[in-house]
């Protein structure tokens, strides 16, 4: 497709899709002509705006998640990995998603937050619901998944605001507390305007760094020689992380909608149309990447568009590389050889747009 129609319109699915990097990089890289605001939420939020509103927001959350903050939080992800994989020892052997990569980014964002221990198992719950997809495709499991998310995201709203309201009384080390303080020009958020950025860091950091780790250990499960090469030079971590990235992308695609006609690839994309920006396809581009479906584990360059592109390029990046890098790094130092378990298919995630399995036991 990239080479055959790299810009193509699908009539059944009503939009178009971007295969080449040159392309996708363009479109990312232009919000004015391809912008943001699509219905894809109840609530309004950084994911789904355009400038200047999207500019501002960005700034003010921005101070919340500094690189500089988010380093510091390496031992206390590191002591979370560890007490999740002494589990696992005890067992000898653990299913990747449900024991080790899924809790991981969950136990961390609601410590980030400011979610007391007790309350995250419910926590838990109620994020799981909100990026479960349907078992089936029919239309009446669609409705019974948004009813469900529904519910989860009014439960959520309930209990953030509820943490909010103690915040808003005292300050503490946390998250929450230092948006209520965060300002640009002298204006802070509205207690809605915080209450849906939580939620958006539920939906855009969980299921994405869970899938990313999940993915790593498949690949390294599938390539032994890849362990035995990242145990001996841990160092090399952080750039195999960018390659699991690039070659097994969490994120397959990003939505835009033209804000008038734009030509592009030969083909004229009128105003209002949907264009799917496949991450995916962009990565294993030859014309971008040399030799693009092999995995070169400390590829450099390596500029995969998995965390997107300009203005909404992840803010959530720093912090998914760093659990990344630690829970890869632990799991290997701990674990002489790390094989998968069990005789079943892999199940991948029902999504078109995510990349990730159900399982993996190990
Ligand atoms: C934006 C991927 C982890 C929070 C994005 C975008 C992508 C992405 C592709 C851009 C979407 C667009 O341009 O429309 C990923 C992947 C992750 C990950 C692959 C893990 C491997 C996280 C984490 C957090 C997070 C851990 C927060 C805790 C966000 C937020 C945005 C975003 C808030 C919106 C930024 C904006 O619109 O300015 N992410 N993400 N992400 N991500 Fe992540």
């Amino acid at each position: 497709l990239r080479e055959s129609t790299p810009v193509r319109y699908d009539e059944r699915r009503n939009c178009w899709d971007v295969f080449r990097y040159e392309d996708v990089h363009y479109i990312l890289k232009n919000p004015a002509l391809f912008s943001s605001k699509r219905p894809i939420s109840d609530m309004e939020n950084l994911l789904i705006m355009d400038p200047p509103r999207h500019s501002q927001m960005r700034g003010l959350v921005n101070q919340a998640f500094t690189p500089k903050a988010i380093a510091a939080l390496e031992p206390r992800i590191a002591d979370i990995a560890n007490e999740l994989l002494d589990e696992a020892a005890a067992r000898g052997g653990m299913d990747t998603v449900h024991d080790f990569s899924g809790p991981l980014p969950v136990i961390v964002i609601a410590e980030l937050l400011g979610v007391p221990a007790r309350d995250r198992k419910l926590f838990k719950e109620w994020s799981d619901v909100l990026v479960t997809g349907p078992q089936m495709n029919t239309e009446e499991a669609l409705r019974a998944v948004m009813a469900e998310r529904h519910e989860a995201m009014r439960k959520l709203g309930g209990y953030f605001t509820g943490i909010l309201g103690k915040r808003r009384g005292k300050r503490e080390e946390d998250l929450i507390s230092l948006l209520l303080d965060a300002e640009i020009d002298g204006q802070k958020l509205t207690d809605q305007e915080v209450l849906s950025f939580c939620i958006l860091l539920l939906v855009a950091g969980n299921e994405t760094t869970t899938n990313l780790i999940t993915n790593a250990v498949r690949y390294m499960t599938e390539h032994p020689e890849m362990q035995e090469m990242l145990r001996r030079q841990p160092d090399l971590m952080p750039a195999a992380v960018e390659e699991v990235l690039r070659y097994y992308p969490p994120i397959q695609a990003i939505g835009r909608v033209t804000t008038s006609d734009v030509e592009l690839g030969g083909q004229l994309i009128k105003a209002g149309s949907q264009v799917v920006n496949w991450v995916a396809s962009a990565n294993r581009d030859g014309a971008k990447f040399e030799d693009p479906n092999t995995f070169v584990p400390d590829r450099k360059p390596n500029p995969h568009l998995s965390f997107g592109f300009g203005i909404h390029f992840c803010l959530g990046a720093p912090l998914a590389r760093l659990e990344a890098k630690i829970a890869l790094n632990l799991l290997l130092e701990r674990f002489g050889h790390i094989a998968r378990s069990g005789e079943e298919e892999l199940q991948p995630i029902q999504s078109p747009f995510v990349f990730g399995v159900k399982s993996f036991p190990v």
